[in-house]
């Protein structure tokens, strides 16, 4: 297993696999096989996209530890990437097409909706995830603090599961499964974050007892 996944094959196979969505867009786009609704669809199709790609990147610490399989990390900038990428795409879909480019009549939006409010926050929050993601950058800021920047990932899938419980008008079904799955992945690490600082507490440090007796 360890040989797949450090194979350099392997990671382009990933690469490749995470490119299907937008080929399979491209090629709609050049069918004309978009529905009735293009914008719509693809608004949707990103949408989704970025969403899976995030509950992926947050799968991959989680699968590493619970499989031992700590070469999985390997995939792990790839998939956040590939997960900015999408949402890069979903903004121009609403940029584009549906704000017709006009930046202040977007504002306006962002202000007014409160689900483009949500959504708008957690691609701004994956902006710096996006620019910071490089080994340079990692230096730079250092481990400690780098991880810590990094943590706005949890923030912005919760805001991208809000973003998408608002939006919807009746079947809730979709974002609900999407909360549950990044429900999980966040209280999983809430559990080892506890369960490390539980056992990195001094032990034997008792209160002073008070003597009666003097
Ligand atoms: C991490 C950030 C984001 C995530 C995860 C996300 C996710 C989604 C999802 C899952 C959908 C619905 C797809 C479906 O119905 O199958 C959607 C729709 C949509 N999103 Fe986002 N989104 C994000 C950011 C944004 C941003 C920045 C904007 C615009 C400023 C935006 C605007 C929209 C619009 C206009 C729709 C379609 C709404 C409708 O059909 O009425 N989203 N998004």
């Amino acid at each position: 297993m360890r040989a797949l996944l450090i194979s350099k094959w392997t990671k382009v196979a990933v690469f490749l696999f995470c490119l299907i969505p937008f080929c399979d867009l491209v090629w709609r786009i050049i069918k004309s096989n978009l529905g009735a609704n293009r914008v719509e669809f693809l608004q949707h199709a990103t949408g989704d996209w970025t969403l899976r790609f995030l509950v992926f990147t947050l799968c991959i610490t989680p699968f590493r530890k619970l499989f031992k399989l700590p070469d999985l990390i390997r995939f792990r900038r790839m998939l956040g990437l590939f997960a900015f990428f999408y949402v890069c795409l979903h903004f121009l879909t609403y940029l584009g097409p549906d704000q017709a480019f006009d930046l202040s009549a977007m504002w306006k939006d962002v202000a007014k909706r409160p689900f483009i409010t949500v959504g708008f926050a957690a691609f701004v929050l994956l902006i710096p995830l996006a620019i910071t993601s490089t080994t340079g950058w990692i230096r730079r800021l250092g481990g400690k603090r780098w991880q810590l920047l990094h943590r706005s990932i949890y923030f912005a899938a919760v805001f991208g599961v809000v973003h998408y419980y608002w939006l919807v008008k009746s079947d809730v079904r979709k974002p609900l499964f999407y909360g549950g799955l990044v429900a999980i992945l966040l209280l999983w690490r809430l559990g080892g974050w506890l369960s490390k600082r539980r056992s990195q507490a001094p032990v034997g440090v008792a209160a002073p007892r008070v003597s009666v007796s003097g």
